[in-house]
């Protein structure tokens, strides 16, 4: 039986995410959008490039759910950008802008789970950790199929930063990011390393502070560069957790997942390693962190759940 992937959302990081799967050959791919006639070109544009690339799927696009169902999974990137009101000339708040994409995806998820509900959901739209409950809240699914995309982009980008600096292939670098995906996120260099070699007898201190920096404010610096939010990185670290699920192979991701006592939080989205397989997250791997490294994801709960206080959802 073919797998099956829904990508809600066919901007920049659902069309690029709709590319790896399919030069992957992971599964058939269903793009939607809210765009009249987006998803359907996207999707044809990219079904034509199938004879000269050689894989062969069936990519489809929609304006509406039908299509979507008996998804195996879901990548959720729909979602409004922080822009100008076209009518007042004003910047949305950090808390409307919540409130909106609230909206938008409480509203989709609603038909999503009306077609596919066994599906496994992997959410990317931001504020990503309060969408996650966004989109569990709607759902009503258990948390091993409404995971964040949040650590696999943050730690793709810690890794880049290093094998840069250390002039080494980014094959070898192991490393990861937990907390919040937001400015207080926790790269942790203890547990970072070159082919095995622990990271601080490579690099002085404030070189690897500097990286931690530039990881920490590493969406910023692309939104600078590139005048808008980034899509390639973000979309192959979505693929990397789509993968692993549709495969089953157990890979280790920090994922945004919804801790139930783990790492002493309750009833809150954040990013720890967890396995990834075809029950989607299978496993929260609790890790020994010091007092300063739990000092920094306690910080980073504590930027996660004031927005997550936004959305106005009674606490379990
Ligand atoms: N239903 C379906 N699609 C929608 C809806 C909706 N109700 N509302 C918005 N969309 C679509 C938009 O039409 C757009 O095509 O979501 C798409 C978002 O695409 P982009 O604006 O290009 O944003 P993108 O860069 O892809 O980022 C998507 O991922 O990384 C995060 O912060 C990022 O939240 C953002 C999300």
């Amino acid at each position: 039986m073919r797998k099956k992937v829904t990508i809600v959302g066919s901007g920049a990081v659902g069309s690029t995410a709709a590319h790896w799967i399919a030069s992957k050959e992971l599964a058939d791919v269903v793009l939607t959008d809210i765009v009249q006639g987006l998803p359907q070109g996207i999707a044809l544009d990219l079904a034509e490039s199938g004879p000269v690339e050689g894989f062969d799927l069936h990519i489809t696009g929609a304006n509406s759910y039908e299509t979507t169902a008996d998804s195996d999974v879901i990548l959720f990137t729909a979602g409004v950008p922080r822009r100008k009101d076209p009518v007042t000339g004003k910047f949305p708040s950090r808390d409307e802008l919540v409130k909106i994409n609230q909206d938008v995806v409480s509203k989709v998820t609603e038909e999503l789970v009306k077609y596919s509900p066994n599906s496994i959901i992997v959410v990317v739209t931001n504020p990503l950790d309060a969408m996650c409950h966004v989109v569990k809240h709607v759902s009503g699914f258990p948390r091993e199929r409404v995971i964040g995309q949040a650590g696999a982009l943050d730690t793709a980008r810690y890794k880049t930063f290093i094998a840069m600096e250390l002039g080494v292939s980014v094959e070898d670098v192991h490393g990861i990011v937990l907390g919040g995906h937001g400015d207080e996120m926790v790269p942790l260099p203890r547990h970072t390393s070159v082919a095995g070699i622990p990271i601080r007898e490579l690099m002085a201190e404030d070189k690897l502070q500097a990286i931690i920096e530039r990881t920490r404010k590493g969406g910023g610096e692309l939104v600078n560069l590139m005048g808008r939010s980034a899509y390639y990185a973000p979309a192959s670290a979505s693929v990397s957790m789509v993968e692993s699920i549709l495969k089953d192979k157990k890979r280790v991701i920090a994922c945004a997942v919804y801790l139930q006592g783990e790492y002493g939080y309750n009833d809150l989205f954040i990013g720890v390693p967890c396995v990834l397989g075809a029950k989607g997250m299978e496993k929260v791997i609790v890790m020994d962190l010091n007092a300063e490294e739990k000092a920094m994801l306690d910080n980073s709960a504590k930027a996660v759940r004031s927005v997550v206080d936004v959305l106005g959802y009674a606490k379990a």
